[in-house]
């Protein structure tokens, strides 16, 4: 397949990159090369260049700072988002449109399903949702994928951040009370080209099996480092955090395992060949 990636440098565009590279043609934007708010850009870039798919993971994906920066989620979510699915549409491509947990408001008992109701209690989650709209409006075919805690190299995420704190002697406090599936960025690619490949649109749910607390997380995280330190529990009202987040945000993995026949690793699993990868990168670079 001949792959648009906007998002590039992200974690998922790197993910993309090292995963889906081979059997497949990919054209990496970052960025720097393209910013999709630019909608002249995006068509001057694509100008010379065929392809089958556009995976459309540029986004402002700091949930904190899109609360005080709404114009600009907007912009870049909503509609980065209608340039590059116009540019989809032109080119009679499949667009990939990377989705959250977070256009859910957290208030359902049991994993959310591809039909519920989508009510985002935060800045982020609106503009994605946005997105969402945007996706199916403007291109001709489309995939939502939604996702959720995704961890990988090339960016800021939740499994670097502890294991920084715990090589520093830091005990790390982290939420209790936020239920989730971790995603390994390299199953998420792995998933996106199953469902390519399969011609696959609308809406589907794609994370990592299981689902746990943040808490839960980082101590798995500490056992697999063999770390003596404690997790210090604390509740989302504690963080003091500009953004609301949902309390469960399990996505209900079933549309993709009817799909493919199959669902994607267990989290814990997903894990440890992250950290496993991180402590062989630490010691190829020492
Ligand atoms: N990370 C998660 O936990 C998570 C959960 C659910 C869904 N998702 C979705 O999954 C997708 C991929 O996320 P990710 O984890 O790879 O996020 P990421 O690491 O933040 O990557 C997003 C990339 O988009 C770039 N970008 C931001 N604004 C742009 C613009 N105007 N034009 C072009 N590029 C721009 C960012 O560049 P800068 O770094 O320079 O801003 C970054 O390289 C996103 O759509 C995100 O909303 C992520």
């Amino acid at each position: 397949m001949r792959i648009l990636v906007t998002g590039a440098e992200g974690i998922l565009g790197r993910a993309i990159r090292e995963w889906l590279a081979s059997g497949n043609t990919l054209y990496l934007w970052g960025r720097d090369e393209v910013d999709v708010r630019d909608p002249e850009r995006v068509a001057l870039a694509a100008k010379g260049i065929e392809f089958d798919a556009v995976i459309h993971a540029a986004a402002m994906t700091d949930v904190d700072r899109c609360e005080t920066e709404f114009d600009l989620a907007m912009a870049t979510n909503r509609d980065g988002t209608r340039h590059v699915a116009s540019l989809a549409k032109e080119r009679g491509a499949t667009l990939v449109y990377l989705s959250t947990d977070y256009v859910f408001d957290g208030t359902k008992e049991s994993p959310y399903l591809e039909e519920d109701p989508p009510h985002p209690i935060n800045a982020y989650g609106r503009s994605k949702l946005a997105g969402e709209e945007a996706a199916r409006g403007g291109a001709g075919r489309s995939l939502i994928v939604r996702t959720s805690w995704v961890f990988g190299e090339g960016g800021p995420n939740f499994v670097d951040a502890i294991v920084a704190k715990l090589s520093r002697g830091e005990i790390p406090e982290v939420v209790t009370d936020q239920r989730g599936s971790p995603t390994y960025a390299r199953d998420l690619a792995r998933g996106l080209e199953r469902l390519l490949r399969l011609g696959t649109d609308g809406i589907v749910h794609v994370t990592n099996s299981g689902e746990t607390t943040w808490h839960g997380f980082a101590v798995e995280i500490a056992r697999y480092l063999g770390s003596t330190l404690p997790i210090r529990e604390i509740t989302s009202e504690q963080t003091g955090r500009k953004a609301p987040r949902p309390r469960n945000s399990v996505l209900s993995g079933e549309r993709y395992r009817s799909l493919t026949g199959e669902s994607p690793p267990r989290w814990e699993a997903a894990l440890h060949d992250y950290l496993a990868r991180l402590s062989s990168l630490k010691r190829a670079a020492a």
